[in-house]
This record gives C-alpha cells, structure tokens and sequence, in this order.
C-alpha cells in the first residue's frame, strides 16, 4: 500500500526571529513526515507565522487567512495554524475571526509543535498561547540556506518601549545556555555551515536572566563572553549578531568584536529617533548624544566597521523639528543601512492611547523624506567599496541574472559576481568591487 505524503506550507511575515522559529517549525514537521510543498494550494497543512509589528504586517495575515478558511470549507481535512506573534496577541479572539483554525499557537510555543498537532489530530481546537519556559529544540531545522544560518541566544524582551507589542507576544527574556548554543554552532560547522547569525530581540541583553555569575565570582555571563567562547567553532568563518540596544552595548563588546577575527565588523543597533525628547517618551533609556558615542568609539576600533539601525518616524507628539534631529542623525552618523517606518498605533501599547497622534499624511511625508537620506548616505558609503578587493562568502545564485552569484562582504553588502553556483557556494573568495549602487556591489573574482 502507497501512502500519500503529507504536504506542508508555511509563509513567514515578520522578522528574523520568527524566519527562525519557522525553520524549526519546518524541522518537525519533516520529522513527522511532512513534505515541503512551494504552493500552499497543494498543501494539506498550512501554517502562517505571523507579525504584528505593524497594522499592515497584522492586516496582510487576515488577507491570506480568509482564502484559505474558504478552502478548508471545501476540504475539511485540511489543517490551518496561525503562529507568532499575532496568535500571540489575539489568541481566542482569532478562532472567533476565523472558525476554521484547527490551532492557534504563540512564539514561545514553537518548539512544542509536534505536541500540539498531536492534540489536534484526535479532534481538538487548540490554542497555544501560555507563558512557558521554551524547550531546548531536539529536532533539527530545516533551513533556507546551505552557508548561512540563524542561532537563537536570547528569546523575548525585557524593555517596555511605550509602541512597542514584543514584550506583550514574546515574553520575558530566556538566554539559552552558552553550551547550548555552541553544540548547536559546532554541529552546524559540521554540517558544511560557514556563518552564524546570532539572534535575540536584545541580544546584548544576553546572560542577565541566567544563574550565578561566573565562576571567579565577578561578574554576570555578557553577550562579550559568548562570543569569546563561541569564536572558535570549527567551520564557522563569520559571526554576526543581532540586534544590538544602545542601552545594553558596552566598550567590552566593542573591543571583543575589534580582536575576535571571526565576528564580522557589522552592528545593528536601532537608534528610532535622533530626539532625546521623543526618545523619552518612548521609554528607550537613552539619549541621543549616548547613541552617537557607541558608534563613535565602533568607529575608533574599527573605522570601517558597518553601521545599521532601525528608525521610527510620525510618533506621537513629534514635531517637524524633532524629525530633523532624527534626518540629522543619519546623515551625520553615516549609516549603511536604516530600516525606516512610520509609526503604527498597535493594540495594548501605552503610545497607541496617547491623543497627541498625527496623521498619515504628515508620517508619509516625513517618511519619505527620511528615505531619502537614508539613500544618500548609503550611496556615499558605497564609495568606500570601489576598486577594493573584499571577502564574500558565497551564498545563492542571483535570481535575476543566472550567469552572476551573490553573497555578502563582511559588511553585510549584498555582492554580485560573475560565477557558477555549484562551484562557488559557501566558498569565502576574494572579490575586487567594479560597481557600486546604495544597497549592493558588483565586482569580479581576484
Ligand atoms: N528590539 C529591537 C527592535 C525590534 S522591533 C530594538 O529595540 O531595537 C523592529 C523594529 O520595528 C523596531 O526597531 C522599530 O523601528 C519598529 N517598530 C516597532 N514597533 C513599531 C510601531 N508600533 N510602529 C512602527 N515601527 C515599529
Ligand atoms: Fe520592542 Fe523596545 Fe523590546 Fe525592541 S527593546 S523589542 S523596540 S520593546
Ligand atoms: Fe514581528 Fe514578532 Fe518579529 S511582531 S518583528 S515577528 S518579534
């Protein structure tokens, strides 16, 4: 007798927190006898890890969700899971919205997913959404790349910045323990991986909620002695990490990211606005002139060290003014990269309440003339690439040109070259850059 496989579909919206929740998600689901399936069409599990950062993260979930509700009237057998963070935050109030979810499941859960499936196949809704101690993963991922991959170090979030739903649906903060985390770089360096990404909302949070301090007694196990002690990791070249609060980012760290040869000189470290007062009122626990020293001493142990962040524009009571402290910064700071939004009023944050909000005109605006700098200023930091020869590791082929790879500088730049994939892939090669545009390079092998 010929079993039909079990197909599985799962879209990812939101960060890199949940692309890696979605990757050991995947993992038990092939451990279980699921296969892949590209078109969730064809899929008879369907699972949407989702966002709610933003109303239009949330929105677009309700737009893929009411499809497939449809199908599942058609095709009871189908299995529909809402995941992350807005089964996080909606819970119940999701079974309602949509009837036809078999299981509603939050960030902290995922690791139990074969558990919770069980419970669903004799018959029940099941809706996932306690505080829980989140399990050491057993299973393995599935994972997007062959060369780079994700490693969670700290789950959840201590701040209570006042826009902000993560501390709502991700919970406290959980480090995992500094061996777990090295066993699964080494197996990962095994597996053929050349570069870790460590991953924590806070990731220079790390160590504060883990027991005991260190064994001379000094002091609380730090972000600075994981990297020490993960920093030699057979296989693994490159470690990045990220993202990175200014309240938490110390000399320390700097100086272990200026000698340890393999962690990349690339920070993310969001700023949100250049106003101290608006930065108060969004409870972020630093100024703005505190900011600027981080990035300056980046700067004095690592000149050409890349620099990225994320900025909020449009938040309650900011003046025009105020948004010019925020364009100031960036153009002075000289970022490579700030992902930019207008703020999002988002359910059970203090901000969302407040009435001083201003209206999407003005947001779009300032949007847009914030993107702009940001381009500017990622085109003259471009320049610094030109006729350089620089260390790519190898990741993709480029979906657009098949005659060309892509991989990534030490910078995180997004580099072309001409090339063949099979030959190339997960190879660190030297490259001398021919071409530069705000965002990428291209360049040729040395
Ligand atoms: N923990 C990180 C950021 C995590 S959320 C930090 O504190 O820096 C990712 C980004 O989403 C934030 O940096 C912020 O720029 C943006 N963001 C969060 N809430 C938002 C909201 N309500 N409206 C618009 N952007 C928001
Ligand atoms: Fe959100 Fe602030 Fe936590 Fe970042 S630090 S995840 S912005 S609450
Ligand atoms: Fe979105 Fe949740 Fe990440 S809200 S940005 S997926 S932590």
């Amino acid at each position: 007798m010929t079993v039909t496989p079990r197909r599985y579909h799962i879209t990812t919206f939101g960060c890199q927190m949940n692309k890696a929740d979605s990757e050991r998600m995947a993992g038990i689901l092939e451990n279980m006898g699921f296969q892949w399936s590209e078109d969730p069409n064809e899929a008879n599990l369907i699972l949407y890890n989702t966002c709610s950062i933003r109303d239009s993260a949330e929105h677009k979930v309700y737009s893929y969700l009411g499809r497939q509700a449809g199908r599942k009237r058609l095709e009871p057998e189908l299995t529909l899971i809402v995941a992350g963070c807005v089964a996080q935050q909606e819970g119940e109030a999701l079974l309602r919205r949509v009837p036809e979810l078999d299981l509603v499941m939050g960030p902290q859960h995922a690791n139990r997913l074969q558990d919770l499936l069980e419970q669903v196949f004799d018959g029940n809704q099941v809706v996932a959404t306690d505080a829980i101690h989140i399990m050491e993963d057993i299973t393995k991922p599935r994972r997007d790349s062959k060369v780079t991959a994700w490693v969670n170090v700290i789950y959840g979030c201590n701040e209570r910045c006042t826009y902000c739903v993560v501390p709502n649906v991700r919970g406290v903060e959980q480090s995992r323990t500094p061996e777990a985390i090295r066993a699964e770089m080494e197996e990962l360096g095994r597996q053929g991986y050349k570069e870790v990404t460590l991953l924590g909302q806070n990731i220079d949070a790390y160590g504060r909620d883990l027991p005991g301090t260190k064994a001379d007694g000094s002091h609380q196990y730090t972000l600075t002695d994981l990297l020490y002690y993960v920093s030699d990791v057979p296989g693994i070249e490159r470690i990045r990490f990220a993202t990175s609060h200014p309240r938490y980012f110390t000399e320390r760290l700097i100086k272990a990211c200026a000698e340890l040869p393999r962690v990349c000189e690339h920070f993310h470290i969001p700023f949100q606005s250049g106003d101290n007062d608006i930065l108060k009122a969004m409870a972020r626990g630093y100024t703005q002139e505190k900011y600027r020293r981080i990035i300056d001493t980046i700067r004095e142990y690592m000149p050409d060290a890349s620099i990225s962040a994320d900025a909020i524009v449009g938040f309650p009571g900011e003046t025009e003014v105020q948004f010019e402290k925020t364009l100031q910064l960036v153009a002075e700071m000289g970022f490579d990269l700030v992902n930019t939004a207008a703020y999002s009023p988002r359910p059970a944050t203090p901000a969302a309440l407040w009435d001083n909000q201003l209206s999407e005109e003005v947001k779009a605006d300032r949007l847009q003339r914030l993107n702009y700098v940001v381009t500017q200023t990622a085109i003259a930091r471009s320049q610094r690439y030109l006729g350089r020869i620089e260390e790519v590791l190898v990741e993709e082929q480029n979906q657009k040109d098949a005659s060309q790879v892509m991989g990534r500088g030490r910078g995180n730049r997004l580099t072309f070259l001409p090339g063949d994939i099979t030959e190339l892939r997960g190879k660190l090669v030297q490259v001398k850059i021919t071409d530069v545009r705000a965002f990428s390079l291209t360049g040729d092998l040395v």
